[in-house]
């Protein structure tokens, strides 16, 4: 049996961090959901870690619901979150619902959508219908990106206090846990302690009840951005392409394929084959 949302909350009540991964395919997700992280993410950033957009501005319903169902052919043990994607939810709450339904029919358990109070209407009603949903705050790339850029969320009083309150206001909806995205350390630990519901920190600091990276980044498989919040316990990329260009020598040199990597015939059919030939 698969985690549920109240496994996820419990780990907070008992002080224990919760490890969440974005991943977008059947092989990744499987490898980190038998490496037992407790969440799944299937991120909108794969519109460009997968499919090489600059932004999640373009990623579509259809792209996430994709990434979705392969995730959850792969899931034994984790919970998976659906990001909803810029413009599934923002416009209209009907919107909303009926976009994390395709989500969950695509084999979430929850959904995931950035904003702060003005969101409250939209996630009540979306946790109205059963589909439980985490909040996101701090640096919103579908949003916070286009008038803002990349930059840390919650450096002066006011900018701290909006956050705090926008976290109050989501726990208020019934959000499940918070995604809070490079909000500086000292407001992450504050929110994490005023709210009763897990903050997931992505370069948000040590006191978020749980930790988030795109895999990508941790594996060291993305190299257009390197945030320095970000630890890289691989480096796939020099990896990857230092096995491709090996390959692409023993081709060129005949050295691949070998003996063991063919199939032959039997003997005796091989001779018939011949006088048939001949
Ligand atoms: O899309 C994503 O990967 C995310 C995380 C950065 C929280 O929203």
């Amino acid at each position: 049996m698969h985690k549920s949302v109240k496994d996820i909350i419990s780990k907070k009540k008992s002080g224990k961090k919760i490890s969440v991964v974005t991943a977008y395919d059947y092989t990744i997700a499987s490898l980190c959901d038998r490496a037992e992280v407790d969440i799944l993410l299937v991120g909108d950033s794969g519109g460009m870690v997968m499919l090489g957009y600059d932004n999640t501005i373009p990623v579509t319903m259809e792209q996430m619901e994709l990434f979705t169902q392969a995730v959850s052919r792969a899931r034994q043990n984790a919970l998976i979150v659906g990001d909803l994607p810029f413009m599934s939810y923002q416009s209209n709450i009907s919107d909303a619902i009926a976009n994390s339904g395709r989500l969950i029919k695509a084999g979430a358990d929850t959904v995931k959508l950035e904003g702060g109070s003005e969101m409250t209407g939209t996630i009540k009603a979306i946790v109205e219908t059963g589909i439980p949903v985490m909040g996101h705050i701090g640096l919103q790339p579908q949003t916070t990106m286009l008038s803002q850029g990349y930059r840390v969320q919650g450096k002066t009083v006011e900018e701290a206090t909006k956050l705090i309150d926008d976290a109050k206001a989501l726990e208020e909806a019934g959000v499940f846990s918070i995604a809070l995205e490079m909000v500086s350390h000292e407001v992450a630990k504050i929110i994490s302690d005023s709210v009763s519901v897990p903050t997931i920190g992505i370069g948000s600091g040590k006191c978020c009840d749980g930790q988030v990276l795109v895999i990508h980044d941790m594996l060291g498989m993305y190299d257009k951005l390197k945030p320095k919040f970000v630890k890289r316990y691989l480096s796939l990329s020099e990896d990857i392409t230092k096995a491709v260009k090996a390959y692409r020598k023993d081709v060129e040199l005949g050295k691949f394929p070998s003996k063991e990597n063919w199939f032959s015939m039997d003997k005796s059919e091989f001779e018939k084959l011949r006088k048939e030939i001949d």
